[in-house]
C-alpha cells in the first residue's frame, strides 16, 4: 500500500498521547515529593510481598516552580497495563496522565513559611485495600499544596504492582481479581496499622525527619484513609495519642478498630449511600460509641453521605474515567455511582480540606462542617455529635 508522504510524515503525531492533568492543586504553594524505605518486619504477612519494609510517600509545599516536562509520572508502565485492563482504559492512556509533583524540591527555606507551617499537624494517609496510594494523588496534592506535609503508605504485595524508588525492582502483589475473605482484611487492617504506628514511632517520620533537619511536624498527626485505609487510620488513633483527629473515606471498620475509642478527638466519616451493602453494622455503631463517650466529655463527630456515590469514586479512578476515553466499544467497568470524577475531586478537597483546617484552627467556611449546604447538596447528615452529648439525626 502506498501512503502519501505528506500523510506519512503526519502518523508520528498521531500517536502521540498528549499529557493529561488532574484539577490542579488549589493552595498557595507548590507540591514537592520525595520516597522513603522504611524497614519494618511483618510476621507473616500474607501478602506476596517481602514483608521486610514499607513505602512511604512524602507530598509537602515547595515554593519552586515546576520545571517544564520534570513532574513526577503518575502511573508506571506495569501498573498501568494492570489498571487499564479492569477499566478498559488503554495503558497508554494511563501513562498520560501527569501530575504537578516535583521530586525531591527544595522545602520551605523562608521563616515566615516555616514558621506558619511547623506546628501544623502532619497528615498520614491510607489508600484503599489492593489500591496504591498514588490513586489519591489529587487530594494529597491539593492537602500539600495548601500547606500540610501529607505521608502515603504502601504496604508492598498488597496491590498488583509497587514501583519503588532509587533502582528497586518493583513489587508484584496480589492478583487485582483475588477475592478477599473476612479475615484476609482483618489481616490487611493489622499490617496497615502495624505499618502506621511504626512510621509514627521513634524508628519512623521522627527519626527521617531528624536525619533531614527538615522541618516538618513529627509530634502531632491527622489520619485519613479510604476504605480499609480509614479502619487502620482508626485502629491507630486507638493505639497514638499524637493522632489528633481522623478522617474517614468511605472505609469499613474492622478487627479491633470496630471498637477503637476516639476520647473526644474530631472524627469525620463520609460514604457512599449503599455502604450498608458492604459493611452493615460498624459505622452505626462506632457513631453511638462516640455519642456515648461524648456525653461526659467533649467530642466531635461528622457522618455524612455524598448522594449519587459510589465506593471507588472517592479515588481518583473517578478522574481517570472521565479524563480518559474508553477502549472503543467498551464499557469502564467500574461502579462510580451517576457522580462525575471532577465533582467528587472538588467536593472531597473542600470537606476534608475544611476539616483539617478546623482540626488546626485555621480558617474555613464554618458551615460546611455543620450541616447540609446549597453548594454541595448532595452531601448529607447522617449524625453530628457535639461535646457532652449533644446529636442531631
Ligand atoms: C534496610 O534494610 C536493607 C536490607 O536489609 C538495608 O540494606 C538498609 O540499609 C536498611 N535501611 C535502613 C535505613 O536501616
Ligand atoms: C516538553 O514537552 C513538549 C511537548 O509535550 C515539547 O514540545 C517540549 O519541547 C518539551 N520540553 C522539554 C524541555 O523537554
Ligand atoms: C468489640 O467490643 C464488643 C463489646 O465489648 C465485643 O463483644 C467485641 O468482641 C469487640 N470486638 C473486637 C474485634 O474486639
Ligand atoms: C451506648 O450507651 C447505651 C446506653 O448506656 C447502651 O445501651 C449502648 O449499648 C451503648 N452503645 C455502644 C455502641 O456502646
Ligand atoms: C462540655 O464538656 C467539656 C469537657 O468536659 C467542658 O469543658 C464544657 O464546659 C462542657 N460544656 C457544657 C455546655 O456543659
Ligand atoms: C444520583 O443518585 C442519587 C441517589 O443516590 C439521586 O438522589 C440523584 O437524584 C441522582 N442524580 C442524578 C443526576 O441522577
Ligand atoms: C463498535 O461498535 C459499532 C456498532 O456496533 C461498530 O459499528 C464498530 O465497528 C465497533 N468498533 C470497534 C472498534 O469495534
Amino acid at each position: 500500500m502506498h501512503i502519501p508522504t505528506a500523510l506519512a510524515s503526519l502518523l508520528p503525531l498521531c500517536l502521540l498521547v498528549d499529557g493529561i492533568q488532574l484539577p490542579a492543586p488549589s493552595g498557595p504553594y507548590n507540591v514537592g515529593f520525595t520516597q522513603h524505605i522504611f524497614n519494618h518486619s511483618t510476621p507473616d504477612d500474607p501478602t506476596p510481598g517481602p514483608g521486610t519494609f514499607y513505602l512511604t510517600s512524602i507530598y509537602y509545599p515547595t515554593r519552586a516552580s515546576p520545571a517544564p516536562n520534570s513532574s513526577v509520572p503518575y502511573f508506571d508502565p506495569t501498573s498501568a497495563a494492570i489498571w487499564g485492563e479492569v477499566f478498559n482504559i488503554l495503558p497508554a492512556d494511563l501513562q498520560s496522565l501527569e501530575t504537578t509533583l516535583q521530586w525531591q524540591a527544595p522545602l520551605l527555606s523562608e521563616r515566615a513559611d516555616v514558621d506558619k507551617l511547623k506546628t501544623w499537624p502532619t497528615l498520614v494517609f491510607g489508600p484503599g485495600g489492593g489500591m496504591n496510594a498514588g490513586y489519591f494523588t489529587s487530594l494529597l496534592s491539593e492537602l500539600a499544596s495548601q500547606g500540610y506535609t501529607v505521608l502515603a503508605l504502601d504496604h508492598p504485595g498488597e496491590a498488583p504492582y509497587l514501583a519503588l524508588p532509587y533502582g528497586n525492582p518493583g513489587v508484584v502483589g496480589w492478583d487485582i481479581y483475588m477475592p478477599y475473605s473476612d479475615a484476609l482484611v482483618v489481616e490487611i487492617y493489622e499490617f496497615r496499622r502495624a505499618d502506621l504506628l511504626h512510621l509514627l514511632g521513634p524508628d519512623g517520620f521522627p527519626a527521617l525527619v531528624e536525619t533531614y533537619g527538615a522541618y516538618f511536624n513529627a509530634a502531632a498527626y491527622g489520619a485519613f484513609g479510604h476504605s480499609i485505609g480509614g479502619a487502620a487510620a482508626t485502629g491507630a488513633m486507638d493505639r497514638d495519642s499524637s493522632i489528633g483527629a481522623g478522617f474517614n473515606i468511605d472505609g469499613g471498620l474492622f478487627g479491633d478498630s470496630v471498637n477503637a475509642s476516639m476520647r473526644g478527638r474530631p472524627y469525620f466519616m463520609t460514604m457512599n449511600p449503599n455502604h450498608f451493602a458492604q459493611d452493615a453494622d460498624s459505622w452505626p455503631l462506632f457513631a453511638e460509641s462516640y455519642y456515648n463517650e461524648s456525653k461526659t466529655a467533649p467530642g466531635w463527630l461528622d457522618w455524612t453521605t455524598v448522594e449519587g456515590s459510589a465506593h471507588l469514586a472517592f479515588s481518583d479512578v473517578s478522574l481517570w474515567v472521565e479524563l480518559l476515553p474508553q477502549i472503543p466499544n467498551t464499557t469502564a467497568q467500574v461502579d462510580l455511582g451517576n457522580v462525575t470524577g471532577s465533582r467528587m475531586d472538588a467536593l472531597l478537597k473542600t470537606y476534608a480540606g475544611a476539616f483539617w483546617e478546623f482540626v488546626r484552627g485555621g480558617e474555613y467556611d464554618t458551615a460546611l462542617l455543620e450541616g447540609e449546604v446549597k453548594e454541595w447538596p448532595e452531601v448529607v447528615f447522617n449524625a453530628k455529635v457535639r461535646s457532652n452529648g449533644t446529636q442531631r439525626h
